[in-house]
């Protein structure tokens, strides 16, 4: 029970990684707040937790609306008493296509999802830790940050973009105590990956052959990522700050 009695907003976690992280925290004895956009995957992913004794609440969110997030944090604090973990992972692909094709209204909705969501959410959850003396932030980057892929310049830039603003708000609230990490997972099978198996007659031969690409020779699971998430979150990290995690089969030592 390495979270026992601390409170975490899991953002994104009706579905993929962040249910993952959530299942992964409230296995560890986090109260956990499961919030994005559509509810009833927020409620399914709560009443999932719950029915195997976890402590958590739903709430219904759209991390590009400031209203919204003030809105999550006032739910979780009326709750829980206070924030102890923030996880940023919300996270859209947006435009597709080289500079010259993307759609430019996608490019800035994958900013606004993967590196303005994280800066609001922080935004709100900031004052409530410094008032508790201290917390975690994770934020959720990508294997895309080192490994650059083409067509993908909406996404890349957007992930990038958070190793800087990881490390600056790390240093601005070391002060408070309060830990900023990047974690940056590669291949997970979720409804954002899926397509890379959907050529396949049988997918379990798409996996396999992605996972061959690996150094540790198979793609990733919801489970690894949660893993490296519970230990940020933990008091085990409590001399880590400003880091980039990668949680990648070894993909980026390549
Ligand atoms: N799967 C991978 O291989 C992989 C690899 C590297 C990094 N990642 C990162 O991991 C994170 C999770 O991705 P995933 O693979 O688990 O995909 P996913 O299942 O599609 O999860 C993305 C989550 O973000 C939520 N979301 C999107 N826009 C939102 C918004 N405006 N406000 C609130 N929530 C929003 C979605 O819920 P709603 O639609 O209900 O809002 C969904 O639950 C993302 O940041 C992604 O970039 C994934």
């Amino acid at each position: 029970m390495r979270l026992k009695n601390k409170v975490a907003i899991v953002t994104g976690s009706g579905s993929g990684i962040g249910r993952g992280i959530a299942r992964g925290f409230a296995e560890e004895g986090a109260r956990v707040v499961v919030c994005g956009r559509r509810l009833q995957k927020v409620q399914e992913a709560v009443t999932e937790l719950r029915s195997n004794g976890g402590d958590a609440l739903g709430v219904q969110v759209d991390v590009t609306e400031e209203a919204s997030i003030k809105e999550l944090v006032s739910a979780s604090v009326e709750a829980y008493g206070t924030i102890d973990v923030l996880v940023n992972n919300a996270g859209v692909r947006g435009a597709v296509g080289d500079v010259t094709a993307l759609a430019v209204d996608e490019w800035w909705t994958a900013l606004k999802v993967n590196l303005t969501g994280p800066l609001l959410c922080s935004r709100h959850v900031i004052p409530v830790m410094q008032k508790a003396g201290g917390g975690s932030i994770i934020n959720i980057g990508s294997m895309r940050i080192q490994h650059v892929k083409e067509g993908a310049a909406a996404y890349c830039t957007s992930k990038g973009a958070l190793v800087y603003l990881t490390r600056v708000m790390a240093l601005d609230h070391a002060k408070d105590r309060i830990r900023v990490n990047l974690l940056s997972p590669a291949l997970v099978l979720t409804e954002f990956t899926h397509y890379v198996v959907e050529g396949y007659d049988d997918p379990a031969e798409g996996i396999k052959l992605y996972g061959a690409q690996y150094p540790l020779g198979r793609i990733g699971t919801e489970e690894d990522i949660a893993k490296a998430a519970v230990y940020l979150a933990s008091d085990e990290s409590t001399w880590v700050t400003g880091a980039h995690l990668n949680v990648d089969g070894g993909m980026v030592a390549r």
